[in-house]
């Protein structure tokens, strides 16, 4: 049986060793490990590659998207719209400065924040829009553009997913007041443990964050601010950018690798089944996409995992309870129908493995156990006379083991 992991990064590793090791040497020898000319030039180029005037590393892409909302003194009374069908950092950072997140519901056919949706949220306490880029494509810049225009809002992009991806001729985090990246080492471009940066085009916004950074200070011990430990470790900064050239490579393998998965489930039983969703593997206009995950939507999603799991394949669910409904939450009002495109996408989305590295072999053998696993799943629900159910939350008592 020919094993499959979502994510296998000793692969990509096997290819870079040499590099990684020439570029953590130097601060080895140096044990300067805070900060300093490491940091300085990832900084530099992490910004120039995104289309950024400045970059200021942090700790993680959560700190990323706080220290944001902390230079734009955003806090209680204050709310940020954001979607719901997210990782929980987007809405989980602006619940802890004592904001309110406000939840817009998703276009269904991209996943990403619907601009008509952010619309409908905004009120005289809306302070942030904060859009992101699910999975490596970007949501509608536009439109969300013109809103905060015309609302005097500001724009953090949480591109945490994104690296790399355009949106007409402009890439993620350099469109919004603030772009938020994520070194999480399952992202496309990742460190060895945590790590983030904060990207802008505004040299006042960059100054802020880099001293909200260290604790909001401006002078030795002077502090104008209340900030917190937000750095970025030197040690990560040479990793990440050890790994930067790579990141075309490896952006233009995930793309292919989920053109051939959509090419594959097209020609086969899963294309006709309308129950079934592909990920739109189009690139937008005057844009490309990343494929930091590939996303399908699957009628009885759990139990198509187990047999996924059972037949040596990896995958994941990006994510099974969108953000208004998670308990944290509950004293926001939230409830089931709020955001039903949100709703639906964590029913059934399930994530399978797009790294790189991915052989053609173990692209074909995933397409057929999934193709495999919902057929089985379709035909066990039908016996069961609950072929309509398709979802997790929505069919925990149904699901199959
Ligand atoms: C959309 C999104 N936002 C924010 C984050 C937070 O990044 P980190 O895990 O580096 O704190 C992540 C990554 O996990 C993410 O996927």
């Amino acid at each position: 049986m020919v094993k499959v992991p979502l994510l296998d990064l000793t692969a990509q590793y096997a290819a870079i060793e040499q590099d990684v090791r020439r570029a953590v040497a130097p601060l080895l020898r140096s044990q300067k490990f805070v900060l300093g000319e490491a940091v300085r030039e990832c900084e530099r180029r992490v910004a120039h590659y995104c289309g950024s005037a400045h970059g200021v590393g942090v700790s993680s892409g959560t700190d990323a998207l706080l220290v944001a909302l902390m230079a734009e003194g955003v806090g209680p009374g204050d709310e940020v719209v954001t979607t719901p069908f997210s990782f929980f950092a987007t809405a989980g950072v602006v619940a802890r400065l004592g904001a309110t997140p406000v939840f817009a519901d998703i276009d269904p056919a991209t996943l990403n924040i619907d601009p008509a949706q952010v619309e409908r949220r905004i009120t005289k306490r809306t302070k942030v829009l904060m859009p992101v880029h699910l999975f490596g494509r970007m949501a509608d810049m536009d439109p969300i553009m013109d809103m905060a225009e015309r609302h005097g809002l500001v724009v953090i992009e949480d591109a945490a997913q994104a690296i790399g991806a355009e949106y007409r001729g402009r890439r993620a985090g350099s469109i919004g007041h603030y772009g938020c990246f994520s070194f999480f080492p399952t992202k496309n471009l990742g460190a060895f443990g945590e790590g983030g940066m904060v990207v802008t085009n505004d040299v006042a916004r960059a100054e802020r964050v880099a001293a909200l950074r260290v604790h909001g200070q401006t002078g030795e011990y002077m502090h104008d601010w209340v900030g917190g430990n937000f750095r970025l470790d030197a040690l990560q900064a040479a990793v990440v950018q050890a790994k930067l050239p790579w990141l075309d490579g490896w952006t233009e393998a995930r793309g292919a690798n989920a053109r051939r998965y959509s090419e594959l489930f097209a020609d086969s039983a899963l294309g006709g089944d309308p129950r079934v969703e592909l990920p739109c593997t189009a690139d937008p206009p005057g844009g490309r996409q990343v494929f930091n995950q590939y996303v399908l939507r699957v009628p009885n999603r759990d139990s198509v995992r187990r047999r996924l799991a059972q037949a040596g394949i990896g995958t994941g669910v990006y994510y099974p309870v969108p953000l208004h409904l998670q308990p944290c939450f509950a004293e926001l009002g939230g409830k089931e129908g709020d955001c039903p495109a949100s709703e639906r996408a964590a029913d059934g989305a399930l994530a399978l493995p797009v790294y790189p590295e991915l052989a053609e072999e173990a692209i074909e053998t995933v397409a057929r156990e999934v193709e495999r696993a919902v057929a089985d799943a379709n035909r066990a629900m039908a016996g069961k006379g609950t072929a309509t159910s398709d979802g997790n939350r929505a069919t925990a008592g149904a699901d199959l083991a």
